[in-house]
């Protein structure tokens, strides 16, 4: 995976002594995102199931980032897993100061060809699984006055085909954002989500687009990258960001209000002086 870097952008000192706890924080955007926060400062502990994947990437960006990564292997389905996570985290470090929820699976699947247990996998893995880290981590996020990231998507904001397994499951997290914020914000918790575009090189784009994205179609004219999304994430754990809570921010160019946007005849546009963009 490429490096990610966000230290031309946030100063390199701003989450010092801090602990982050990432779910999916071996592959992909997840870890993207853990990597910009040790950069920073932070020591994390990544969790997901493939324990060899995890302590392979682990290495690297302790390696990458002259920083701390500790991998631990835990299914984010199973509440005694996490509830083991997060003891093991306290007795290595002794307090969480961050939550990212980004495990995740996902697949296209027709509504024909969705079984009732594929459905209610992705909603396990992403709509629970957060729940339940979230749920295992929350004592130690109150006592440290902490904030968590819940990766979302835009899936649900249009109607996405072959999607709805998804798209659920992202939306009923966009709910758990603005109910956490609203209920753990008086205990000084702030809780935001980002809602990534289709980002490159990552499981979720191959899984989804393959290699067929066009750039033009997104009003930024390039498809993101993982360093958008690891921006972001430094952005909304740090200072910066301590009057948001309860927003999930949209990291896309544009992407998803582009293609809500109509497609417009030839016969239409033909009339239309200028309408060549
Ligand atoms: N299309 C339709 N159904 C699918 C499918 C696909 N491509 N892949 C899996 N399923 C179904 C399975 O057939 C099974 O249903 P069934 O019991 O009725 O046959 C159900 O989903 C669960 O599959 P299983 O392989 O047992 O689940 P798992 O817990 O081992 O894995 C997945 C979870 C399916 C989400 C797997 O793709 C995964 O581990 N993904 C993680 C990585 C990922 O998706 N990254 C992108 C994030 S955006
Ligand atoms: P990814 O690399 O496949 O990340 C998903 C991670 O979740 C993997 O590390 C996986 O590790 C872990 N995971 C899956 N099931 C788990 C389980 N039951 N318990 C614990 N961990 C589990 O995919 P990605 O594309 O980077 O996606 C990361 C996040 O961004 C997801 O939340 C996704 O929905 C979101 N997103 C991605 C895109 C995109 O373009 N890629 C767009 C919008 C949103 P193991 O296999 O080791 O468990």
């Amino acid at each position: 995976m490429a490096a990610v870097d966000t230290t031309q952008i946030f100063k390199t000192d701003i989450f010092n002594g801090k602990i982050l706890l990432c779910s999916g924080g071996g592959s992909g955007i997840c870890r993207g995102m853990t990597e910009a926060m040790v950069r920073h400062g932070a020591k994390a502990v990544i969790i997901s199931r493939n324990f060899e994947k995890l302590q392979k990437a682990a290495e690297e960006m302790s390696k990458a980032t002259n920083g701390e990564v500790f991998p631990i292997q835990a299914d984010v389905r199973k509440p005694e897993d996490l509830e083991k996570a997060v003891a093991k985290t306290i007795e290595k470090y002794g307090h969480i100061d961050f939550l990212i929820n980004g495990a995740a699976g996902n697949f296209l699947a027709p509504f024909d060809s969705l079984s009732y247990n594929a459905f209610r996998t992705v909603i396990e893995i992403d709509l629970l699984g957060s729940y339940n880290l979230t749920k295992a981590a929350l004592q130690h996020l109150r006592a440290s006055n902490g904030a968590i990231i819940n990766v979302s998507a835009t899936l649900h904001y249009t109607g996405t085909i072959f999607q709805q397994h998804a798209g659920a499951a992202k939306a009923g997290i966009d709910a758990l954002t603005k109910h956490w914020a609203v209920e753990l914000g008086p205990s000084g918790v702030r809780v935001n989500g980002i809602a990534p575009g289709p980002i490159a090189s990552t499981e979720g784009l191959s899984r989804l687009a393959g290699d067929m994205l066009d750039p033009e179609q997104i009003p930024i004219q390039r498809v993101g990258e993982v360093q958008d999304i690891a921006q972001t994430t430094v952005f909304l754990f740090s200072q910066g960001a301590s009057y948001i809570t309860g927003q999930t921010i949209v990291v896309d160019g544009g992407h998803y209000l582009q293609t809500s946007s109509p497609a417009y005849p030839q016969s239409v546009l033909a009339g239309v002086p200028d309408s060549k963009l």
